[in-house]
């Protein structure tokens, strides 16, 4: 049985604008480690909401969520994020002013690590640079990698804390049809390499049939689309 990495419950979430809408519905989700889930729906149905819930950045009304076996409240939330959890977002949100090595770097050094020449952190991160295809950029600045680079450094730099989930908005939202297909294997291809769970949401039909398991976000609620039990 593989590990139980995150497991939420009766997530529930309205929003106030003005009157109360509520966009999610009792929404229980479990996670292991190595599996990939895609969240698909139409737009405005609470995905990236649920993506937010699930990743502790902001909070449910109701429910309760555990990650690596620990009840996330106000607390311990960054702690956790900090060291169990990555984000890759559909505008990449590199820091634009800094090189692509910097960017990579830019986790140990908020917690607060050695990043100095020759530093594990500064070694780890010219290998992830290696393996995005990206280490003769380390030292550009980022704005001036083009789409499909830029999602690669942020790859690269949701990987450097060695988190145990990666968490993506429409990772490819942004990108034409043949940098799309080059981000999704490099994703997959590392998530699967590394054992890490995904959790995608994506509008993109063959990113979603490349997860084992797919969801559909409808009416506040998750309805299994596709659940690949040949992979478990
Ligand atoms: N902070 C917020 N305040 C009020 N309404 C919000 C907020 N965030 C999202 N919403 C609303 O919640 C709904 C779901 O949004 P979102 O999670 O972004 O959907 P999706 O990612 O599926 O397109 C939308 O109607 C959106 O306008
Ligand atoms: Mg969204």
């Amino acid at each position: 049985m593989a590990d139980n990495i995150l497991q939420a419950t009766d997530i529930g979430k309205s929003f106030y604008i003005p009157e109360r809408i509520s966009i999610l519905k009792k929404i229980s989700l479990e996670v292991n480690q190595g599996d990939t889930i895609a969240i698909t729906g139409r737009s405005g149905q609470g995905k990236s909401t649920l993506l937010q819930i699930l990743g502790t950045l902001e909070p449910a009304c109701q429910g309760s969520l555990s990650i690596a076996g620990q009840i996330i409240n106000h607390f311990n939330k960054s702690a956790i994020r900090r060291k169990h959890l990555a984000f890759i977002f559909q505008s990449f949100h590199l820091l634009e002013d800094y090189t692509t090595l910097e960017n990579v770097l830019m986790p140990a050094k908020i917690s607060r690590q050695s990043i100095s020449k020759g530093s594990p952190a500064h070694k780890q991160a010219l290998e992830l640079l290696e393996e995005v295809c990206l280490a003769d950029r380390a030292n550009f600045h980022s704005k001036l990698l083009s789409g499909g680079e830029k999602q690669r450094v942020a790859i690269a730099r949701a990987l450097s804390n060695d988190p145990s989930i990666i968490f993506a908005d429409e990772p490819s939202g942004n990108l034409d049809q043949e940098t799309s297909i080059a981000i999704h294997s490099l994703l997959m291809n590392f998530v699967q390499k590394k054992n890490k769970a995904l959790i995608v949401v994506t509008h993109n039909a063959e990113l979603a049939a490349m997860c084992k398991i797919q969801y559909d976000l409808h009416d506040g609620q998750l309805n299994l689309v596709r659940h690949n039990i040949a992979n478990i």
